[in-house]
């Protein structure tokens, strides 16, 4: 059957998904939502999205503009419109996911979103297949490319945490306000998402504990280093039973394991189940093609009739981080942890297991005297 698409935005993504259905005889971008004129839209450029609303020829939305609103308004309407709605956006799904796959359902039609977690890789679409057969235990990874690039680079190279970060921008990783990614809400709503499909357990964005990169010096680094570590942002999700564990952290890990090793700007997601085990997912995690791709795989999806990732059972769930407990390396001027501290170096310690809560919430409140405190949890 052929789908028949009104695209949302034509930037770096909705303009591969252009690209890319252009180049195939099942697949039409009929009408394309601009804030103005572009080449190669000419004749299908609409402005006003009741044009692709009230267009009963088109039966899938693809949304590649990013940001909650107006896409929120759009993309109730377009699953009102009982159309299937297809988006790369993170943000969006984060906000307001419950919200929109309550109302697919109700419309009879879906929600995809492969592209908003690891751009081009097909996580969402697995985690989702994996999970209507077993039981995942855990979702976890490195589900950005910016601080992987910065983190590969500080390990590899003798380079400060500001000239990577500058180089990182250089090459289009980073954006020009960097705080997304180095701060961790671009990891944190890729753990929603993941959780969500997951558990059917939807956290609260201002609920899961987040820590970033941008305080990372070469002197942590090299202390990392000097204990057997290396150190990535990584976001952990499990079934909390009631509630929900997720957090988003830098973390030390074993120099021999998988995560330890992500190159460059690439992404590695796990889930851990009980009849597979350990799986894991590797790719580029952003781009125009990879991205461009995934959402075009999911238009593919739904024209065979593949249902959407959230069901009516998703619902909002606590986060709950109290129990979950590991050794942190933390680097503070204050007087802190020291009754926990297993291992002292210079400026740094080592505590033994503390609650995740109780870490991030010391930290939220520390930063105020302490603004380059840094942390990270071993794991
Ligand atoms: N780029 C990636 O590698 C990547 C990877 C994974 C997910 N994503 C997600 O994909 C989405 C799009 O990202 P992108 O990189 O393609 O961004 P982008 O290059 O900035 O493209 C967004 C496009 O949407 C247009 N737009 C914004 N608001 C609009 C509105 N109200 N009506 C019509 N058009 C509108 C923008 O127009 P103007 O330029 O005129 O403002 C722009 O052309 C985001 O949610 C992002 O998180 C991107």
């Amino acid at each position: 059957m052929k789908q028949v698409i009104g695209l949302l935005g034509c930037g770096t993504v909705g303009g591969g998904v252009d690209a890319i259905a252009m180049a195939r005889e099942d697949l039409t971008v009929k009408k394309i939502l601009l804030l103005y004129p572009q080449p190669g839209t000419e004749g299908r450029d609409v402005y006003d999205f009741a044009e692709i609303e009230n267009d009963p020829e088109i039966t899938v939305v693809a949304e590649a503009m990013g940001g909650v609103e107006p896409a929120f308004t759009y993309a109730s309407r377009a699953l009102k419109a009982g159309k299937h709605f297809v988006t790369a956006n993170k943000a969006l799904i984060a906000a307001k996911g419950a919200e929109l796959a309550k109302l697919a359902v109700e419309n009879g039609v879906s929600l995809r979103c492969t592209a908003a977690v690891g751009g081009g890789i097909p996580w969402l679409t697995n985690l989702t297949r994996c999970r209507r057969l077993d039981t995942i235990r855990s979702v976890r990874g490195i589900m950005n490319g910016t601080t992987n690039f910065i983190m590969n680079a500080m390990h590899t190279q003798e380079v400060s945490f500001d000239d990577v970060l500058k180089k990182a921008q250089s090459l289009g990783y980073a954006e020009a306000n960097p705080s997304a990614d180095i701060d961790g809400w671009d990891t944190q709503r890729k753990i929603i998402l993941s959780a969500g499909a997951a558990f059917d357990k939807f956290a609260a964005e201002a609920e899961v504990d987040t820590f970033g990169i941008r305080n990372v010096t070469a002197m942590d680094v090299k202390a990392f280093q000097s204990l057997g570590y290396v150190c990535k942002l990584v976001a952990v999700a499990k079934d909390g039973g009631d509630g929900l564990v997720a957090y988003v952290e830098p973390t030390l890990l074993g120099a021999s394991e998988l995560e330890a090793a992500v190159p460059s700007n690439f992404n590695l997601i796990t889930y851990d189940a009980e009849y597979f085990g350990v799986q894991s997912f590797y790719g580029q995690g952003a781009g125009r093609f990879p991205t461009a791709a995934n959402v075009v795989q999911d238009i593919l999806d739904l024209a065979d009739c593949k249902p959407g990732f959230y069901t009516d059972k998703l619902a909002p769930a606590k986060v709950c981080n109290d129990k979950e407990a590991h050794p942190y390396y933390v680097r503070t001027t204050l007087d802190a942890w020291s009754d926990k501290a297993a291992t002292k170096g210079d400026g740094w310690i080592i505590t033994e297991p503390i609650a995740v809560s109780e870490m991030h919430a010391w930290a939220k409140k520390a930063m105020k005297d302490d603004p380059a405190l840094f942390f990270a949890g071993i794991q």
